[in-house]
């Protein structure tokens, strides 16, 4: 089965730093791709290159079969890629049912049919009750997840999450966990997630990537990664890797 997302030799420079450096991987349809490293390594710009924010200086970018690098946002969002980002910042009156919306008018004119739509993936993110909040009610961990619900609305083949856990308690890292999980199993939509929450990276993950400096420098199952000198070296530290494999160990 091809790759529903081919990346060849990716790379983004501003000024004097290779923010991304020959980056190359695959994700095939229905994984899920964890993509971890230290503050600085290239992730998110990684996002902005696939999802069309930025232009590459080199490399190419496939997706479901067509070579998407340089197109403009919104044709690559039609195609069928949503993406939330990193730091979001809700603006404007609109209540959490109509930022949910926004997403949902990709796919449809009807007002009452994208409010249908909204309502149902705001009920199984846990937030149909915040529904007629306006979203700058809600703390940022919370705004995150209704643009979780945005990008769900545009009905993605491919989703980029990018730090979504971030600010939550270990119990809302759960529920956005079977969350997630409920988003990849009943809708079989691909994921690939940045996350520094290891708990939640590494549970969800079929395959993780890690960057550093803006290179691959390592990818596999998440237990090979963990295990990984270089890994262990450059993000995770000896004393992670002591306790998952603690927790690994039968
Ligand atoms: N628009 C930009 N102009 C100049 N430098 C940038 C720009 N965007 C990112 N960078 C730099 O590129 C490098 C990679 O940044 P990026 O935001 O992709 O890292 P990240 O892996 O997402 O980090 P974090 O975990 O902190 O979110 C950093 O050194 C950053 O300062
Ligand atoms: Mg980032």
């Amino acid at each position: 089965m091809p790759a529903l997302l081919e990346v060849t030799d990716l790379t983004k420079v501003f000024g004097g730093l290779r923010a991304n450096d020959g980056i190359s991987f695959t994700v095939g349809a229905g994984e899920i791709l964890g993509l971890i490293g230290p503050n600085g390594a290239g992730k998110t710009t990684l996002f902005h290159c696939i999802t069309g924010f930025h232009r590459p200086e080199r490399g190419t970018v496939r997706f479901d079969g067509r070579d998407i690098t340089g197109l403009p946002p919104h044709r690559i969002a039609r195609m069928g890629m949503a993406r939330t980002f990193q730091t979001y910042v809700a603006g404007g009156d609109l209540t959490v049912l109509e930022t949910a919306m926004v997403g949902c008018f990709s796919r449809t004119a009807s007002p009452s049919r994208a409010r249908i739509r909204a309502r149902e993936i705001l009920g199984f993110l846990g937030l149909a009750d915040l529904a007629d909040l306006p979203i700058r009610d809600l703390p940022v961990a919370g705004q995150k997840r209704v643009a979780l619900a945005t990008a769900l609305g545009t009905e993605p083949k491919l989703l980029l999450l990018d730090e979504v856990a971030a600010g939550l308690n270990p119990g809302e890292i759960g529920e956005l966990m079977d969350a997630i999980r409920h988003v990849h199993e009943e809708r079989g939509v691909t994921l690939i997630v940045i996350e520094h929450v290891m708990e939640l990276v590494m549970n969800l993950s079929d395959r993780v990537l890690v960057l550093d400096s803006g290179r691959v420098i390592a990818q596999g199952l998440p237990q090979e990664v963990a295990h990984d000198p270089a890994v262990i070296r450059a993000y995770l530290g000896e004393k992670y890797a002591a306790r998952y494999l603690e927790e690994a160990s039968p």
